[in-house]
């Protein structure tokens, strides 16, 4: 058995053959095979335009593929409807965008406490998982503070605490960096790595090489296509197998 083997494992996204036709005839995806293991952590890079974020989309379950296969945690996306689709994706997945997302007037801990309000969770669990959650991505002493009190960091921080707070199969996160500054979109990236080493499957947008790089699987896509899947031995500390 590969190390890769051993690492990861059963898969989390399973697409096949997915197409996404947007109206008025944009083609965004085209005929995309993606298979994403439990423990895996992966850059998706391409052009502007190329269909990230439509793909990032179809994976979360947000949006449903105008043909072909998408299951998420073994439950095949199609055969449910959309109140069954909503519950799969509040259990299975957490999402992370470049502008944050937070809830204006609520403290940290009430927008973290906010994203598990569907898990059938009493109020004040919630509370205890929010706190934990912020004190795990470094930002215990911030719990009272509203996002306007928080630096750009910061409200990524609680983002990303937010979105694993319900401990979810797969966190998806479109341009976590984007809105940055180089210091903070580090920080951001080592939480992430962590997270992963702590079992977190992850899938990240990016443009940025550099972070690109630095992860251990890289899916290209150009023009609605995956175009290059490839996996890094040196990066992070999975991944040793080509392909
Ligand atoms: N809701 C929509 N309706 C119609 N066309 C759309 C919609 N969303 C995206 N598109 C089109 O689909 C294509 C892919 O868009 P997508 O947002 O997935 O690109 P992207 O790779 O995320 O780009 P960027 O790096 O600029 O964020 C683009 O041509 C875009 O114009
Ligand atoms: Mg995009």
């Amino acid at each position: 058995m590969t190390d890769h083997a051993v690492r990861h494992g059963p898969p989390v996204v399973e697409l096949a053959g997915v197409t996404k036709e947007y109206p008025g005839g944009v083609t965004a995806l085209r005929g995309v095979d993606l298979t994403v293991l439990s423990g895996e952590l992966l850059a998706i890079v391409g052009p502007s335009g190329s269909g990230k974020s439509t793909l990032l989309h179809v994976v979360g379950t947000l949006d449903r593929p105008t043909s072909g296969r998408v299951a998420i945690a073994g439950h095949d996306v199609a055969a449910l409807s959309d109140r069954a689709l909503s519950a799969l994706r509040s259990r299975h997945v957490g999402f992370v965008f470049q502008s944050f997302h937070l809830v204006p007037g609520l403290s940290a801990r009430a927008n973290v406490a906010e994203g598990l309000l569907y898990s059938g969770l009493p109020r004040a669990e919630r509370g205890r998982r929010a706190e934990r959650a912020l004190a795990r991505v470094g930002l215990g002493d911030r719990m009272d503070h509203r996002p306007h009190e928080l630096s750009g960091g910061q409200k990524q921080r609680v983002a990303i605490a937010r979105a694993v707070a319900g401990e979810p199969d797969l966190l998806l996160a479109d341009e976590p960096t984007g809105a940055l500054d180089t210091a903070s979109g580090r920080s951001v990236m080592e939480l992430l790595h962590e997270l992963n080493e702590d079992g977190a499957t992850i899938a990240v947008i990016t443009h940025d090489q550099e972070i690109a790089a630095a992860l251990p699987r890289r899916v290209r896509i150009r023009d609605g296509e995956v175009v290059a899947d490839a996996r890094n031995p040196e990066a992070g500390a999975a991944g040793t197998e080509a392909g």
